[in-house]
This record gives C-alpha cells, structure tokens and sequence, in this order.
C-alpha cells in the first residue's frame, strides 16, 4: 500500500508504540482488502465494550502510549452511578466497568456512552469519510447522511480513531455504494416497529445492498435506526439504499447505478408473521419487566411512552434504555420523575447485553426490539416482542396478547 510521510511515521513508531501497533494492523486490513492507500477521517464511532478481550486491548494501547488524534464517540457498557444508586450489580461487574471507563478516558475518547450517535452526538456531514462500528450506526451514516464508512468493528474503528486514518476500500468507493438487490416492501409500515420486522428479513433479502422501494414518503430517525440495527441483527448490512432519503439514491435508476438489480425480493406482512414467529415468544402470557432502547430510544420516544402511561401505575418495572444527555433533558423536564413514580425508569448510558441484567435470569421481558430479545438470551433472560403501545399497556397490566 502507498502511505504519506505521516502514515509511515506512524507505522515507524515515531507517533510511540500504541499508534504504531494500531497502524500495523490497520495496513494489514487495507491490504487484505486490497486497498491502496489510507484516507484521513474526520469522526470516528467505537463499539465500545468493557468484556475481557476488548478490555484487554484497550489497556494494552494506553500502556502503550497511544491517544485518539480524531475523539470517537462510544457505545454504553452500563451506567455506574444508577447502578450503584439502584444497589444493583457485583463488585467484580463494577470493577470492570471502571477500568473501561479509566481506559477510554485515557485513550481520548469522547464518553458519551451511546449506541445512536448519528442522531445527535456524532452526525456526519455528506461525503465525510468516517470509522463507524456498531449494528445501527454504519448503515444510518451510509444511508441516511450520505457519509462513507466500513462496517468497522470496535477495534478497528479505535485503531481509526487513534491513527486517524483507514484504508481505502469497499464503502469508501463510489463503485461499491450502489444498490444490488430490489426489496418491493408491501407489507404495511404503519409505525417505526414495522422498520424492525424489516430489518428482521435479512434472510430473505440475502447478501448485498438493498434498495428498498414502497415505503412511505416520511420515515421517522427512529424508524430508520431500528431499520439498521436489525439488518445487522438477522444480516450483515453495511448500507441500503431508500429513494428520497438516501442521498445517492434521487431515483431507482441513481441507486442502482444504472445497472438491473441482481435480485428481487417482496417483502409482505405475512413475512413479518413469520419473523415474529422466529424471534419472540410465544404471547398470552405474563411478562416479569419491560425493556426498550436497544438502540438507545430518543427523547421523543420517552415523552411518547410517559404521555401513554399518563399516570397510570404500571405493575412491571419498566426499563428504557437511552443516552446520558437525553436522560439529562428527560429530567429537566419532569419525565424521569413522572416516569419513576408509574415504576418506568429512564436508565442512561447502558445496553441490555451487559452482566448488571443477570438478576432477571430465568425472567420473561416484553420489547419492541428484537436486538433487546436477542442478546439477553444467553444470560437465560427471555422476550416476547411486540410493538411500543402493547408493550407499554403490558407493563400497566402485567400480561401481553
Ligand atoms: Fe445499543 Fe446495546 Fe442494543 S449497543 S443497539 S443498546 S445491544
């Protein structure tokens, strides 16, 4: 690969050690993807995680000198100071937590602790060439800013963030960024838990990148993020395309390139019928708590669910997973205390697949996520999913159709 002065000083060592291993690794990538040279960044989104291996790593580069030349935002382990106040959680989960957080703060990172960062703490610009991981971010990035990144993982997006570079290929290419597969969505998409059964079709849709025509003219942020989060819940997606909101996509012709789609695919409501069937228990039962945010909901959606309850006790705990600085809104403006005095509460900073849950083993949530019911399975916690009003209506009663 042909790298600048800087690009060889880094590989050098002369940026120290922790810059010089992020950039070794980097230029193996790039040259397992056949790249040809590396292309600076201007943001950077790390999935961050606090278990062992990434843990490990994030150690290793700051006893290695190395510091973030382009801040990324990260991901949510889980909120301390909540925990700590609910009296939840071990001690070896704490300690954990606090040396990721000692970790990333060395490293420079901007703690901003949410998995939804193009809605409003990272939001690229058109054409900005940027180091995206998580399942919802990369394609929300690609598909609805019109900006260009890899489906990175944490680490290589770290490694982005601390030599501020990434090889150039895939995504970054005008020719990889067309539409390869037509996706005629019939089904009825009245409400933004539609966009998750979409995603859920991965299968179905198969390998490439979607073009997704017959969906309404005005799609909510919300909609769209759980569109992303699930295709890479069911699939692999790096970025789709929807005509009139993506902004290389004005027309069918545009998205595809001018070329015929590989495939055709219809997407009908008795495909979501048969996803559903899949992925949730079955209902007709009761549920022991409720569980939204996976991705991090938005402040809309925590004044949508406190008006929905409109001072109605609820008879499960309800949790909603959200950001720090929407929490921060939430309480200036009443809703966190509203919410908690109904038994809802607005938890910052924290995503369901993290050990602090492990009390609710053996427990049966309701969620309109089907990224929430994904991940907890392995902890022996189980989901039914519906859409946001049964779920909050499950919580008031403690049952769900
Ligand atoms: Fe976000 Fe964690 Fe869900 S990172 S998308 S809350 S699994």
């Amino acid at each position: 690969m042909k790298l600048t002065k800087d690009q060889n000083d880094l590989l050098n060592g002369v940026y120290g050690e922790g810059a010089q291993l992020a950039m070794k690794i980097q230029v193996a990538i790039g040259e397992s993807f056949g790249a040809e040279k590396m292309v600076p960044i201007t943001r950077a989104h790390v999935a961050l995680s606090n278990q062992d291996a990434d843990l490990w790593l994030a150690e290793k580069l700051v006893k290695l000198g190395a510091k973030c030349r382009v801040s990324p935002t990260v991901n949510p382990g889980w909120c301390v100071p909540f925990f700590k106040e609910m009296e939840m959680g071990k001690k070896e989960d704490y300690e954990m937590m606090e040396r990721t957080h000692e970790a990333y703060k060395k490293l420079g990172a901007t703690l901003t602790y949410n998995c939804t960062p193009y809605i409003d703490t990272n939001v690229p610009n058109y054409g900005e060439i940027i180091a995206f991981s998580e399942s919802s971010a990369t394609p929300y990035a690609n598909s609805v800013w019109g900006a260009r990144s890899n489906r990175e993982g944490a680490n290589s997006a770290l490694f982005a963030a601390i030599t501020g570079y990434v090889p150039e290929y895939g995504l970054l290419l005008d020719e990889n960024r067309k539409g390869t597969i037509l996706v005629d969505v019939q089904a009825d998409m009245k409400n933004d838990y539609c966009y998750h059964m979409l995603g859920m079709c991965g299968k179905k849709i198969g390998h490439g990148i979607p073009v997704f025509t017959g969906l309404p003219k005005h799609i909510s942020p919300e909609a769209l993020r759980n569109l992303g989060a699930q295709l890479n819940t069911s699939g692999a997606y790096d970025m789709y395309h929807i005509v009139g909101v993506t902004p290389e996509a004005p027309d069918l012709e545009t998205a595809f390139g001018g070329k015929e789609p590989e495939r055709k695919v219809v997407i009908t409501n008795e495909d979501f019928d048969e996803v559903l069937d899949k992925i949730s228990l079955e209902g007709n039962r009761e549920i022991d708590f409720v569980m939204f945010g996976c991705p991090h909901f938005t402040l809309k959606e925590c004044i949508y669910i406190n008006n929905k309850i409109n001072g109605r006790k609820l008879s499960k705990d309800m949790w909603i997973l959200t950001s720090s600085h929407v929490k921060h809104v939430a309480d200036l403006m009443g809703i966190t205390d509203e919410l908690k005095d109904a038994g809802a509460y607005i938890v910052p900073s924290t995503c369901p697949d993290q050990d602090i849950w492990s009390y609710l083993d053996g427990k049966i949530g309701l969620t309109e996520s089907p990224k929430c019911a994904y991940y907890p399975q392995k902890r022996g916690i189980n989901f039914v999913i519906r859409d946001l009003d049964t779920c909050i209506e499950g919580a008031i009663t403690g049952r769900v159709k």
